[in-house]
């Protein structure tokens, strides 16, 4: 297979991250781009700065873009840099799961524009989108009921399908792909962390955030539509990693 050069937005966060460190495992060049350039293959980029984006996409054979958590700025910041990749052969956008849907979630309605706008403009996309993503981190305190089944991906499942989206450009052209790698309550997620499951009040998690507040309304009222069993059997190549498994290989990195 071509070695490609993709860009990596985000790529010192938690999805570009995974994205760069697999892409480079692959043998492919990957510029990681930044606002604060440090390392060797970093590259300055700024969704603020549409020439640094042009900059940063030069050349590129393909781009992932994600967007920040910017409230209504991501729109603008997002559609900047579909711009800024109009001459990229494949852009593979992260958008969320289900963000298409008109949920009136604001972070997942400012996605759908971004979405929209790629597919009208760009040739050649794919749109992920990923669940919840997976973490390890302390006791598990929510807003929604015990019994709610959350969908939830592993960043490097993210990374695992951006990777085959671009060295398989035929297959994901112009597809929109809910990601999930598990689906899980709660309790559950605690028991495997060794920690509780407390159910937050609504009203103090909408005091906390009104955005995350309507996304689990929104995943208690209505819930996601996104079929678990039937994206990993048309992906089988992607590891999908269950809760349990991935919390033992994130124990395995920090040992
Ligand atoms: N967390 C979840 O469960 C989940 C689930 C689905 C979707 N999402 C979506 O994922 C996105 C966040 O992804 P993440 O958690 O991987 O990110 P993250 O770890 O929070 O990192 C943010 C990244 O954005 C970059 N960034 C911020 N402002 C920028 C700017 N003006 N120009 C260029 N880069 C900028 C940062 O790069 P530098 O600081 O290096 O410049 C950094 O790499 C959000 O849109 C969120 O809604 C999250």
């Amino acid at each position: 297979m071509k070695a490609l050069t993709i860009t990596v937005t985000g790529a010192s966060g938690t999805q570009g991250g995974a994205v760069a460190r697999l892409l480079t495992e692959r043998g492919h060049t990957v510029r990681r781009m930044t606002r604060t350039p440090s390392r060797p293959g970093d590259v300055h980029g700024d969704f603020d700065d549409p020439d640094s984006l042009h900059a940063a996409f030069a050349d590129a054979d393909g781009v992932f873009l994600m967007t920040p958590l910017s409230g209504p700025l991501e729109t603008v910041q997002g559609k900047a840099a579909v711009d800024a990749a109009r001459h990229v052969p494949h852009v593979v956008f992260s958008s969320a799961t289900n963000a298409d849907r008109g949920t009136g979630i604001p972070h997942f309605d400012t996605k759908a524009e971004v979405e929209r706008h790629l597919a009208a403009h760009h040739p050649h996309w794919t749109v992920l989108g990923p669940a919840a993503f997976m973490s390890a981190e302390g006791p598990v305190v929510l807003p929604i009921p015990p019994g709610l089944a959350l969908h939830v991906v592993a960043p490097e499942d993210i990374a695992a399908t951006a990777a085959l989206a671009f060295e398989q450009p035929v297959r994901f052209r112009n597809r929109r792909i809910d990601l999930a790698s598990d689906l899980l309550t709660g309790p559950d997620m605690a028991a495997l962390r060794g920690t509780e499951f407390t159910e937050v009040p609504m009203d103090r998690a909408e005091r906390y955030s009104t955005d995350l507040a309507a996304m689990f309304r929104y995943f208690t009222e209505v819930g996601l539509d996104l079929d678990v069993p039937a994206l990993h059997a048309e992906f089988p190549e992607i590891r999908w990693h269950s809760y349990a498994a991935w919390l033992t290989a994130q124990a395995a990195q920090t040992t």
